[in-house]
């Protein structure tokens, strides 16, 4: 297998594709997926955009539905839910879909969505992650962090090091093998990396520091979110 780590949606190349991509954001996005998922939800339908957000929501029966998103951290005005993986019930999920925007997690995964097979991974998730990568064998794989704002984010790169270490024989790229070291200098203690890192600081001065708990589980999820149509993600067990 050859093994690409990016740390940002902007570092992917425009020309060529993978087999596979693994889009992350540990803080939150893509552990609040594998979260809303585990609880009940039919699927997440993610969008860069509040407006296409808003179209494609309202086409949707009511009572089936529910809206989720921030912009900084914050949730957005109007939506029911934020972006924390601790406030998604299974009795306000269940059978619902999600119409979901974040600050960066979305973007990466809209800029990979047309990757033949698209998975969204963190750190709750890995093993289920990594045990899907070992059982298709594909030839090529892109993780892609989601970073913040552009900039690299300690948390996704720990994370994408997580897989490239759990890997064998791939041949990796520079990134790849950074984030390996990094993880393997950090693994014992995934939520100090998280407080350490600036994303965890911000979340932290909001209050969040159980949101950061959660998000530091490695392997707590057993939930596989994978794409089934364009932006949208369903549970894999239950794609076929
Ligand atoms: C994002 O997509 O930028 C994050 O998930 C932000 C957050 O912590 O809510």
């Amino acid at each position: 297998m050859r093994l690409s780590v990016f740390y940002g949606p902007e570092g992917v190349p425009a020309a060529g594709s993978p087999d596979c991509a693994v889009a992350i954001d540990v803080l939150r996005a893509t552990t609040t997926i594998a979260a809303a998922l585990g609880s009940g939800a039919e699927a997440v339908q993610v969008f860069s955009g509040v407006e296409e957000l808003k179209t494609a929501c309202e086409a949707w029966p009511e009572g089936k539905r529910i809206t989720l998103g921030e912009r900084g951290g914050d949730k957005i005005p109007g939506f029911a839910l934020g972006n924390s993986p601790l406030e998604l019930p299974p009795e306000i999920l269940r059978e619902k879909r999600v119409f979901m925007t974040t600050t960066n997690g979305t973007r990466s995964l809209e800029r990979m969505r047309g990757t033949p097979c698209l998975l969204a991974a963190s750190l709750v998730n890995l093993a289920s992650l990594l045990s899907f990568l070992k059982e298709k064998a594909f030839e090529s794989v892109w993780v892609v962090c989601s970073g913040w704002e552009g900039a690299y984010s300690l948390e996704d790169a720990f994370c994408a090091g997580a897989i490239a270490a759990g890997i064998e024989g791939a041949l990796a790229n520079d990134e790849a093998i950074a984030a390996a070291a990094l993880y393997q200098q950090w693994k014992k203690e995934p939520l100090r990396l998280l407080l350490s890192s600036s994303h965890g600081q911000r979340l932290l001065k909001r209050g969040l520091l159980k949101d950061l708990a959660f998000c530091a589980q490695l392997n707590s999820l057993d939930v596989l979110p994978i794409q089934s149509e364009p932006g949208l993600f369903i549970r894999e067990e239950t794609r076929k």
